[in-house]
């Protein structure tokens, strides 16, 4: 295959409760990988409209997850960040790839079963559709690298297939315009380090959520230090010590998700964190990371505060952003619609 400038892209939903799992699963990569790429971050509106969303909430969400990317140290200068309704591409490749991606593919997919629920004759085309509009959210820029945490693995697989699909469906028209063997990259997930999967801290079974009704199941970026403190001395442990070694977390997850967030928060690995902590009781372990996390996680949630509440600032950082997205994003789009024999 071709080869083909690298880019990242990667989105957030603007569906409120930024929580600990999208900072260190998502919001720490997109940082460090800015040093390395051009980047593209995307608060993704249309996304969230798939289930019901209160109109007001939606744009105070925005600017929150906007103000939560600044806060974290990406640079809007540097890198492209902007709100996806204000790039009408997004929009058009989706349903471009409404027609490449299979219903079977789509029905494999088990975000939407379990967000669907039992009532699944009543959720919306959207919420099935939703991969398609993923594929497209990163195949208009012809992103190569998207960081992620592991709940949206199989969503990138899709993406990769839907690309796949496009390029040989279109074979003849993409070499004729001169295009080589592949129009689309196939983007490579980047889902690295201890905190790809944060559970939460009721249940070590369970993905940090959103959605998740009781408070105490995550740290949200806009906790204080007395919430943060709480949270984490509540969460649910078992009642033996820290093992010294990566291996005698295995079967206890409410320890390894401790253990993880505190390697993650601290930039190191989980066998140097139970290299301090192994053999000790929770009660020290979590005194510790109730520190690290107020002083890791304190400062950017009171800069993002500032910040959200500045809306000019916010919603300008946003205009400038998609005003770059979108030229990038037409102009893939004429080569699209060239490539498919739309008059234009
Ligand atoms: P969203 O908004 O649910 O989550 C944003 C990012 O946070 C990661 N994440 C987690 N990581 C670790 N532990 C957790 N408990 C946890 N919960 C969430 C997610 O994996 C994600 O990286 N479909 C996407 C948004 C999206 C997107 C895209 C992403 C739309 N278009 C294109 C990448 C590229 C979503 O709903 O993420």
């Amino acid at each position: 295959m071709a080869a083909f400038p690298q880019l990242v892209f990667s989105g957030v939903q603007p569906t409120g409760n930024f929580h600990l799992g999208n900072y260190l699963g998502a919001l720490v990569k997109f940082v460090e990988m800015q040093a390395k790429y051009d980047c593209v971050y995307c608060v993704v509106d249309m996304h969230a409209i798939t289930v019901p969303q209160d109109p007001a909430e939606l744009t105070m969400h925005t600017r929150e997850v906007t103000a939560a990317f600044l806060a974290s140290g990406i640079d809007p200068k540097k890198n492209i960040v902007f709100n996806q309704s204000q790039v009408s591409g997004h929009a058009e490749l989706a349903w471009v790839f409404n027609c490449v991606s299979r219903l079977g593919w789509l029905n494999r997919m088990t975000q939407f079963k379990e967000k669907a629920g039992k009532d699944r004759e009543n959720a919306s085309v959207g919420l099935y559709a939703y991969p398609n509009l993923m594929a497209a959210d990163i195949l208009v820029y012809r992103a190569t690298h998207v960081p992620v945490g592991e709940d949206q693995k199989q969503h990138l697989e899709l993406t990769r297939d839907i690309a796949q699909k496009f390029n040989n469906d279109f074979a003849a028209s993409i070499e004729r315009l001169g295009y080589g063997d592949a129009f689309f990259p196939l983007p490579e997930p980047i889902i690295q380090g201890p905190a790809t999967r944060v559970m939460s801290l009721r249940d070590g079974s369970k993905k940090m959520s959103k959605s998740d009704p009781s408070d105490y199941s995550r740290i949200n970026l806009s906790d204080d230090a007395d919430q943060i403190a709480q949270k984490i001395r509540k969460a649910k442990t078992d009642p033996d010590a820290l093992p010294s070694e990566n291996a005698g977390l295995s079967g206890r997850p409410e320890a390894e998700n401790l253990v993880g967030v505190f390697a993650a928060l601290q930039g190191v690995t989980k066998d140097d964190v139970l290299k301090q902590f192994g053999g000790q009781n929770f009660s020290s372990f979590k005194s510790a990371l109730v520190d690290l996390a107020v002083a890791k996680l304190g400062p950017v949630g009171s800069e993002m505060k500032r910040l959200q509440a500045d809306h000019a600032y916010i919603d300008d950082v946003l205009r400038k952003g998609a005003d770059r997205a979108r030229e990038i994003a037409s102009h893939n789009m004429t080569a699209v619609k060239d490539i498919l024999g739309f008059v234009r």
